[in-house]
C-alpha cells in the first residue's frame, strides 16, 4: 500500500494531490504550516475513503526541514513510499527592494527544504527498489524571471537537481521527477501579494497539474520532468529557439505591471465598445 508524504498539502496543488492520491486508497502524511487546515483535509479524507492520515504542522523554513520530518515519521510508525516536495512560494517585485529575509525563506523552502526531504527518504526509497520523489517546479524554472528573480532561479535549482536525480537514480526502481505548473488557480498570487506573477496567463486548475503529474508517474519509462499544459510545453520549447539575453529582455518587458494594466485597460475598453 502506497504512504506518500506531501509538503504543501494545506492548499492549492498540494491539497489536489492529498485528494487524487487518497482516492487510489494511499494512506498520506500531509505537511504544511497551517494545522486546522490539514486536520480539515484529514478528516474529510479518512471519512471519504477510509485511508490512514497522519498530519505534521512544519515551517518548512527552518532549518533540517527532512531530518525533523524524518524523525516524526519514524516515531509515528509511518512508512513512506513517496514524496511530493510541493510547497512553495514566491515573491514579485524587482530584486533591490525585496526584502532580505523574506528571500531567505523563500530559498529555504523552495530550495533547501525539497533537497534535505530528498536527501532523508531517498535513501530509505533506494534501499527498498521501490517508490517515488515528485519535485513540483515551475515554468519559471525554462527562463530567467525578472521581478521574480529568487522564484525562478529557486525552481530553475528544482528542476536541474530533480533531473541530475533522476539519472542517479533510474536503475534503483524508485522513480524521480519534477513536474512544472504554469499560471495555476491556488493562493499563490495571495501569497505573492499581487496578480502580476500570473496576470494575462490562461489559468490551469490545481487538478489539472496533479493529473499530469501522475500520469507520468504511472509512464513505464517517466522521463525526468513533465510540463502541465500544452501550450506550457510549447512556450519552453518556444524560449529554446531564443538567446538568453533575448528571453531576459522579453520576460523583463512581459512581467512590467505598468504595460499589463495598460494592455488590460485596453482590453476592456475594447470588449465595452470604447
Ligand atoms: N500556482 C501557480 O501558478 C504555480 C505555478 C508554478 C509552480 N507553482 C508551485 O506549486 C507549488 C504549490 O503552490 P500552489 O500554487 O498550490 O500555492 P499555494 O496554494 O499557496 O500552496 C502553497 C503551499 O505551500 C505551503 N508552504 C508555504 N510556505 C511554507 C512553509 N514555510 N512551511 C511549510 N509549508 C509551506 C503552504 O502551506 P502553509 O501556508 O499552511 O504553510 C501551502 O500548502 C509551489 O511549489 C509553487 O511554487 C505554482
Amino acid at each position: 500500500m502506497q504512504s506518500v508524504l506531501i509538503t504543501g498539502a494545506s492548499s492549492g496543488i498540494g491539497a489536489a494531490f492529498a485528494r487524487a492520491l487518497a482516492a487510489r486508497g494511499a494512506s498520506l502524511i500531509l505537511v504544511a504550516r497551517r494545522r486546522d487546515r490539514l486536520d480539515s483535509l484529514a478528516a474529510e479524507l479518512e471519512a471519504a475513503h477510509g485511508v490512514t492520515i497522519s498530519v505534521l504542522a512544519h515551517d518548512l523554513a527552518s532549518p533540517k526541514a527532512g531530518a525533523h520530518l524524518r524523525a516524526a515519521v519514524e516515531a509515528a510508525g509511518v512508512p513512506v513510499t513517496g514524496v511530493i516536495n510541493n510547497a512553495g512560494f514566491g515573491t514579485f517585485g524587482e530584486f533591490i527592494g525585496e526584502d532580505a529575509e523574506r528571500l531567505a525563506r523563500e530559498i529555504a523552502v523552495d530550495v533547501s527544504a525539497p533537497v534535505q526531504i530528498s536527501s532523508a527518504f531517498l535513501p530509505g526509497l533506494v534501499a527498498a527498489g521501490s517508490g517515488f520523489v515528485i519535485n513540483v517546479a515551475s515554468m519559471a524554472a525554462y527562463a530567467p524571471t525578472p521581478r521574480m528573480a529568487v522564484y525562478g532561479a529557486a525552481k530553475a535549482f528544482v528542476l536541474d537537481f530533480t533531473e541530475a536525480l533522476w539519472a542517479e537514480t533510474r536503475a534503483s526502481g524508485v522513480t524521480v521527477f519534477a513536474v512544472s505548473p504554469g499560471a495555476t488557480s491556488t493562493e499563490f498570487n495571495a501569497v505573492v501579494g499581487t496578480d502580476d506573477a500570473t496576470s494575462g496567463a490562461r489559468m490551469r486548475t490545481p487538478e489539472n497539474v496533479v493529473a499530469t503529474a501522475l500520469a507520468h508517474l504511472e509512464r513505464r519509462n517517466p522521463g525526468p520532468s513533465v510540463i502541465d499544459g500544452a501550450g506550457n510545453r510549447f512556450a519552453a520549447s518556444a524560449g529554446r529557439l531564443l538567446s538568453r539575453r533575448a528571453t531576459a529582455a522579453a520576460m523583463h518587458r512581459l512581467t512590467d505591471p505598468v504595460r499589463r494594466a495598460r494592455a488590460a485597460s485596453a482590453t476592456s475598453a475594447a470588449s465595452a465598445g470604447l
